[in-house]
């Protein structure tokens, strides 16, 4: 079983599939691993550390992947790189399932079977292989460094014999993964932490955090968590409160950190221009959800725009911004599914495509699209009948309501909003 590594090809991705560390234990699994060389090295991670952990380093993506039975990747490949791999690879990433759907008709045409990884079901045997919270989590942390940075004040109160400096109000956005991490963050800078979300639940988190928690708790609030956990669309008079309630708010904050994200909508429009005039000159806003649309009227997304003395930190693939860490987690990730997918007697590949993390994450398996959130770009009903799920085992410990295992519908696309490479 040779397991491929290759190095990123899109410009803004510092990201790697692969440490030292996971390589040590893919090979333990009984796999032989080619990284391509330089794949790690803005990760931090030099081509000896690979070969160190026992790896052969490839001079070219395409000696890499040649006869590779499994490709580790952070970002959808192209159809065209996966010529040389074995016939029915397995291809493991973040696929962005979302975003360009004709790019699935080629994938499929190689053959490949395409792994996204961001719908691995939110349950507890699978948590370990969650990308999405892995690298929303170091994002929600990166977003805090990156506004203080930005920031040309302290963040903690300061008390010094030349005066005291007081502490900075930062506001966060958004309490789901990178929220929650977003505010733990901000308090151990010293700041003064407010949060809010329309899901009623993000309110003793939030709380459990040290943050007060700011939101029109009406009745629509009460209701505005679907059964998986993800917020829903508010109505339009929902918002009209929450804006006003906010704006007040806003005012008088330092900082805005923006995380609000809705699956498969655009990001909902939080901070207007009007709010960002109501701030005091060198605030910040840091808005996470750039790459999906923005929570701020003035973010350019991938830039870091001025607005009436206000900084808007609009940085995509933010996550990228802490790559050894992110990578690490990462790889981690992708290693802990693929385990479940070898047989550890016989050391080779063994999936089992009745398993409810293979059929929530398979998009193409022999030449097809099989994927039911795929229809829409290819016109056609998926290829294979989906078999059925074995059941699944919530995790009723940590979040009761939220264990999911996204079935493939044959309705309109609903796929999650995508990490940062999302
Ligand atoms: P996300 O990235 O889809 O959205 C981020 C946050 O934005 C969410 O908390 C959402 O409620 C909030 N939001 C949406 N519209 C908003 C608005 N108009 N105003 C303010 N906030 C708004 O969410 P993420 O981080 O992926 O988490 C979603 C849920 O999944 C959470 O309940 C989280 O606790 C849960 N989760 C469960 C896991 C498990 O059971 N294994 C693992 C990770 C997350």
């Amino acid at each position: 079983m040779k397991i491929a590594i290759v190095a990123e090809s899109a410009a803004d991705e510092t990201r790697v599939a692969a440490t030292p560390e996971t390589v040590t234990k893919l090979i333990a699994l009984g796999a032989k691993v080619s990284v391509e060389k330089g794949a790690g090295l803005s990760s931090r991670i030099p081509d000896a550390a690979y070969k160190d952990a026992g790896a052969s380093i490839a001079t070219s993506a395409v000696s890499a992947l040649k006869g590779a039975d499994v490709v580790f990747c952070v970002r959808r490949p192209k159809a065209s790189a996966l010529s040389g791999v074995n016939k029915g690879a397995l291809v493991l990433g973040t696929m962005n399932p979302s975003d360009d759907q004709k790019e699935f008709v080629g994938l499929a045409k190689t053959g490949v079977s395409l792994i996204a990884m961001e719908y691995m079901p939110r349950i507890s045997r699978a948590q370990s292989m969650d990308i999405l919270s892995s690298q929303a989590n170091l994002a929600g942390y990166q977003a805090v460094i990156d506004a203080a940075a930005q920031f040309d004040r302290a963040l903690p109160m300061m008390m010094t014999a030349a005066g005291t400096v007081h502490p900075a109000k930062i506001f966060v956005m958004g309490a789901g993964v990178a929220g929650l991490q977003a505010i733990a963050t901000a308090r151990r800078l010293g700041g003064i932490v407010t949060a809010t979300d329309v899901r009623p639940a993000a309110k003793e988190q939030v709380e459990s955090l040290g943050a007060k928690f700011i939101a029109v708790e009406d009745e629509e609030f009460k209701q505005a968590e679907t059964a998986a956990g993800y917020a829903k669309q508010m109505s339009p008079e929902y918002q009209k409160k929450q804006a006003e309630l906010t704006a007040k708010h806003i005012a008088k904050q330092d900082i805005v950190i923006t995380t609000a994200l809705i699956p498969g909508r655009p990001a909902p429009m939080l901070v207007s221009k009007k709010m960002l005039e109501s701030m005091k000159p060198g605030s910040v806003i840091v808005d996470l959800a750039a790459e999906r649309g923005g929570n701020c009227e003035a973010t350019k997304p991938g830039e870091v725009a001025e607005y009436k003395n206000v900084s808007v930190v609009g940085f995509t693939n933010v996550q990228g911004r802490i790559a050894a860490s992110a990578s690490a987690l990462y790889s981690r990730n992708l290693l802990t599914f693929l385990a479940t997918l070898i047989d550890p007697e016989s050391k080779k590949l063994n999936v089992d495509w009745e398993d409810e993390l293979v059929i929530a994450t398979l998009l193409t398996k022999d030449g097809k699209i099989v994927h039911a959130n795929l229809v829409d770009a290819t016109q056609a009903k998926p290829a294979a009948k989906k078999p059925v799920a074995k059941k699944a085992t919530p995790n009723k410990k940590a979040a009761p309501k939220k264990a999911v295992t996204k079935k493939p519908t044959t309705k309109k696309t609903t796929t999650r909003k995508t990490s940062g490479g999302k």
